[in-house]
């Protein structure tokens, strides 16, 4: 039971420390955000003010976001924000919390759209590049290639209508309001005559059997944003179908995908006609994401 009395901003760091130690590695981390967010302040206030005395109903918020945070509930949900790529996103449990990895699928796209770009200008102004982000969430991968890329026209779909609002949201906040973000079960909403330089994707893809989804934060986030049928590979295995009718000549797919999915998710690529398949690492140094070439005959 964490105490009150006069309490300072150091003491109530200590106490939300040691009250998080068991289940966090950023045990300290936590508490400084929590309580940051408790008196509508920031980090560095915390570290400039260590002495200052809180009042009592500012402790009484603390402590319930402690209490939440020690019942498992991520930090991002309980802050309801995460930054990915720099950027201040909303979160909310209609979708998935981004990971840093992700943001490699972001670089990869860059980077293949700038190394092919004999203008010099990185592809960054071309307004001729055109991409698709299936699966949008919060909006992440789109809306960081949207800040990076602002001439680019990109789309943005996912099936579940809170997470289209929540990445429309987020779209606004970032004036980031040119990407077009609605509902679409995969394609469906996608007229067949658009096509695409690029389609990226960060789909369900965990085994609705794997142990991970019983434990941490992972445990709160929802399920149709994370499992998949045929041991996780369904959604891969659908939209790499479809996305072959969507796709410009040399047109790129690019997926996310389990750190041991990547041979599989390349089988079921090259089975289905892809060209140039190959995988990338994420900073742990394992495959993360396999990236394919559409040719049209
Ligand atoms: C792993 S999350 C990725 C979210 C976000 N792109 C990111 O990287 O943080 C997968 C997303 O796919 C969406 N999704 C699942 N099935 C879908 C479907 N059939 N059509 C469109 N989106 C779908 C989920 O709602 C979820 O937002």
């Amino acid at each position: 039971m964490l105490s009150s009395q006069t309490c300072s901003i150091a003491s109530a760091i200590e106490q939300g420390t040691i009250a998080l130690s068991q289940l966090s590695d950023s045990a300290k981390l936590d508490s400084q955000l929590l309580l940051a967010f408790a008196l509508v302040k920031n980090v560095t206030y915390l570290l400039t003010w260590p002495e200052k005395v809180i009042t009592a109903t500012q402790f009484i918020v603390f402590q319930q976001l402690l209490t939440r945070r020690v019942n498992g509930e991520p930090i991002a949900y309980i802050l309801g924000e995460k930054e990915f790529w720099s950027l201040p996103l909303k979160v909310s449990s209609a979708t998935l919390i981004p990971r840093p990895d992700t943001e490699i699928l972001v670089e990869q796209v860059l980077t293949l759209f700038t190394y092919h770009d004999k203008s010099n200008t990185g592809g960054k102004n071309s307004q001729n590049i055109r991409g698709l982000d299936l699966g949008t969430g919060t909006g992440a991968i789109a809306l960081a290639l949207a800040s990076e890329c602002p001439c680019w026209q990109l789309d943005a779909v996912d099936f579940n209508q809170e997470a289209v609002e929540l990445a429309q949201q987020n779209a606004k906040n970032l004036k980031l309001t040119h990407v077009k973000i609605y509902q679409s079960d995969w394609f469906s909403q996608i007229d067949a005559i658009e096509k695409f330089d690029f389609i990226i994707s960060n789909p369900p893809y965990i085994d609705g059997t794997d142990q991970h989804l019983t434990q941490g934060d992972v445990r709160f986030e929802p399920k149709s944003a994370l499992v998949a049928d045929e041991k996780g590979f369904k959604d891969i295995r659908l939209i790499a179908e479809q996305a072959r009718k969507y796709l410009k000549n040399n047109g790129y797919l690019l997926f996310e995908h389990g750190f041991e999915q990547a041979e599989k998710v390349r089988q079921i690529l090259i089975d289905l006609g892809y060209d140039q398949v190959q995988s990338f690492k994420d900073y742990a140094n394992n495959d993360r994401i396999t990236q394919a070439t559409w040719l049209m005959n």
